[in-house]
């Protein structure tokens, strides 16, 4: 059993400098100065210790499209970025409607050790929205599947989605739905406003997600089954959010944000580069406004990156042909620092809560999003707080290259990442 020893770091940001001894995957001691011999050390700097990342939407492209991403790329982008655990997304080519894909998944993120990988199933055959999946049968497979989500395309039937509800409460699962009435974008490439009818763009009108949530959260209620809305992306939904989540009856609804609609907004249309295209698409500085403010008050639960790698010829084309979607694993941390740190809607504290407890508890992870204290397994990200980066898409671990952010200043970065007592990351270098 290796023993890491993690030196002066500030839990949750918290206090005077204390140094944490992590022997096996359990944390065995934390204290002033610790004189110990490990087998290795990560030196802190006085920086912030957090629990692990757990990021509920992730893209990692394998099985089907591994010259943009695989369960390997991906994990080690993970890594790098404080993740301990991600929820692999099943709009896979084929899609992850089985148990045959689904443990593939789930193997490959055994087999490279980086991060828990968890494989999302999908809700519908070929996440088509019509017929079910076996939602069972993935459930009780060797990935042990908890959440299940046709991301990328909305389970837009009412009667599918009350269906797929109540399997979800017999089998103690979760149902991420992708918030998007398909009538009413059809043909849809932008925010449906200003700056997209200016050019001429179709526009996605911010109803055809308030009225998917407040749909499902009413299905939700009635059904009992448990509810995860993925990127909310405009001040209504979080207002739906927080009129449900305000009623007594409200059940178990829960909701995510990405870290590009917390600091992009439409504006970004006018330089028509389609790295700034993804769905739900950039709103504006209101919404941007409003999901601050929801996720800092528990209205939205948590962050989730929706790391969506594309291929090059998929990005540098113009807009309507483009592919939607963008990096976020490595970068999450930089742009919740920068939304919500500085401006003081949260402190290190709330950012464990957004970026790992709740996401834990949401997809029931007893490992993950744990206390930083002796006894607790030892899933830890190391932050840096002061520290000042800039992005650079070709430096990321992913395949792909297509971060909104690129050559963007970033406050805080991750010095290293801890799983089960392993790094897996230190100071940017993966360890595998
Ligand atoms: O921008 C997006 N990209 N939104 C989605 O819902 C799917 C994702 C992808 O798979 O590329
Ligand atoms: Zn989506």
């Amino acid at each position: 059993m290796s023993r890491v020893l993690i030196k002066e770091v500030r839990p949750y940001g918290d206090g005077e400098a204390v140094d944490v001894l992590v022997d096996g995957e359990l944390i065995a001691e934390i204290g002033a100065d610790l004189d110990v011999e490990a087998d290795e050390v990560v030196h802190g700097g006085g920086g912030v210790l957090l629990p692990g990342f757990v990021d509920l939407h992730t893209h990692l492209r394998e099985p089907g499209r591994e010259d943009t991403e695989t369960v390997e790329t991906g994990s080690a982008a993970a890594a790098l970025g404080g993740y301990t655990a991600v929820f692999a997304m099943a709009n896979t080519d084929p899609v992850a409607d089985n148990a045959v894909i689904v443990e593939h998944v789930w193997r490959r993120g055994l087999e490279i050790g980086l991060v828990d990988v968890h494989p999302v199933g999908a809700v519908t055959v070929g996440l088509g929205g019509e017929q079910l999946a076996e939602l069972g049968t993935m459930a009780r497979s060797a990935a042990g599947v908890r959440m299940f989500s046709d991301d990328g395309k909305c389970v837009h039937d009412p009667l599918v989605m009350r269906r797929a509800l109540e399997y979800a409460k017999a089998l103690g699962v979760v149902v991420a739905q992708h918030a998007e009435e398909p009538r009413l974008t059809v043909g849809a490439q932008a925010h449906e406003g200003a700056n997209a009818a200016r050019l001429g763009l179709a526009g996605w009108p911010a109803p055809a997600e308030e009225s998917i949530v407040a749909r499902d959260c009413l299905l939700a209620g009635h059904t009992g089954g448990t509810l995860h809305v993925c990127h909310v992306s405009t001040a209504g939904t979080a207002e739906i959010l927080r009129w449900w989540k305000s009623r007594e009856s409200a059940g178990t609804v829960s909701a995510e944000v990405t870290p590009h609609h917390l600091l992009l907004t439409d504006e970004l249309l006018s330089t028509y580069d389609p790295v700034n295209k993804v769905n739900p698409p950039l709103r504006t500085d209101e919404d941007v406004r409003a999901l601050r403010e929801a996720l800092a008050d528990g209205t939205v639960d948590c962050v989730a990156t929706d790391h969506a790698p594309h291929a090059s010829q998929d990005k540098d084309c113009e807009w309507s042909a483009a592919k939607p979607g963008m990096l976020g694993l490595q970068t999450a941390l930089g742009v919740v620092a920068r939304t919500m740190v500085e401006p003081g809607l949260l402190d290190w504290r709330g950012v464990a809560r957004v970026l790992s407890e709740r996401p834990a508890e949401i997809a029931g992870l007893a490992d993950q999003g744990r206390p930083i204290a002796v006894g607790e397994p030892a899933n830890l990200a190391v932050v840096d707080p002061d520290v000042r980066w800039t992005v650079r898409g070709a430096e990321l671990a992913s395949i792909s290259a297509n971060t909104p952010f690129e050559g963007v200043e970033l406050p805080g970065r991750v010095l290293a990442t801890v799983l089960r007592g392993r790094i897996t990351a230190h100071e940017g270098e993966v360890r595998r």
